[in-house]
């Protein structure tokens, strides 16, 4: 007996579906946005709606889901930067969630390094291994308060004690993630499968 399904109508919903998206759409990984105020206050913020949007040119993308600071900044100056976020960062990664006000630069409240970047204002955070550097090529009103901002990556550095045979090394990295709710997950088992051609598979003649 197939097992019963439950329905959700997106129409009839609302912004109700989003503890539905938030829980299914998972793990996602976290960028820590960090951004400069027309006023030059620096300011911190995580975003788990986060991913690859391009890789020539290299463009990342971040949903603020509301008009928030980071959003407000990446627009009026076009720059943000994206911090890796750890497992012995993850106490400030999440206190920089908090809904300090715009004058309030969460490096300073939550006692964060600023680390220069090289080509954009927006510092990095020294704590964190990883940081591209982005220009804003774009974004997305999608109407109902979510605004997706696309950066193109215009600079990258990698802590060398992260890099194993030249690439990143998650088990080094030890990244966090978000999942449904108030979840958070560490890497849990890694395993491998070389990508499967068409060519190799035995075709019925
Ligand atoms: C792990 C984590 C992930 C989050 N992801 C998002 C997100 O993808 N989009 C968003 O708008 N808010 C997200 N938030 C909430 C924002 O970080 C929070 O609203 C923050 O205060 C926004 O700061 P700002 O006003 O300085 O930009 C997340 C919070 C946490 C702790």
């Amino acid at each position: 007996m197939a097992v019963p399904r439950r329905d959700y109508d997106p129409a009839s919903l609302g912004a109700a579906i989003y503890p539905l998206l938030n829980s299914v759409v998972v793990p996602r990984p976290i960028a820590w946005v960090s951004t400069r105020s027309v006023d030059g206050v620096d300011n911190l913020a995580p975003h788990s709606f986060f991913t690859i949007s391009s890789v020539v040119p290299p463009v990342v993308q971040f949903t603020s889901v509301g008009h928030k600071d980071s959003l407000r900044n990446a627009e009026a100056t076009g720059e943000f930067v994206v911090s890796l976020c750890t497992e012995d960062l993850i106490e400030q990664v999440n206190l920089t969630g908090t809904d300090y006000p715009p004058h309030v630069s969460e490096f300073d409240a939550v006692g964060l390094t600023r680390e220069d970047s090289k080509m954009v204002a927006p510092p990095r955070v020294a704590e964190s291994p990883v940081a591209l550097e982005c220009r804003v090529v774009g974004t997305k009103d999608f109407g109902g308060g979510s605004v997706v901002v696309f950066g193109e990556v215009v600079w990258a550095v990698v802590d060398e004690d992260v890099l194993a045979s030249d690439r990143p090394e998650i088990r080094l990295m030890r990244p966090v993630a978000r999942l449904g709710a108030d979840e958070w997950s560490t890497v849990g088992e890694i395993s491998e499968r070389k990508r499967v051609r068409y060519d190799s598979l035995e075709h019925p003649s």
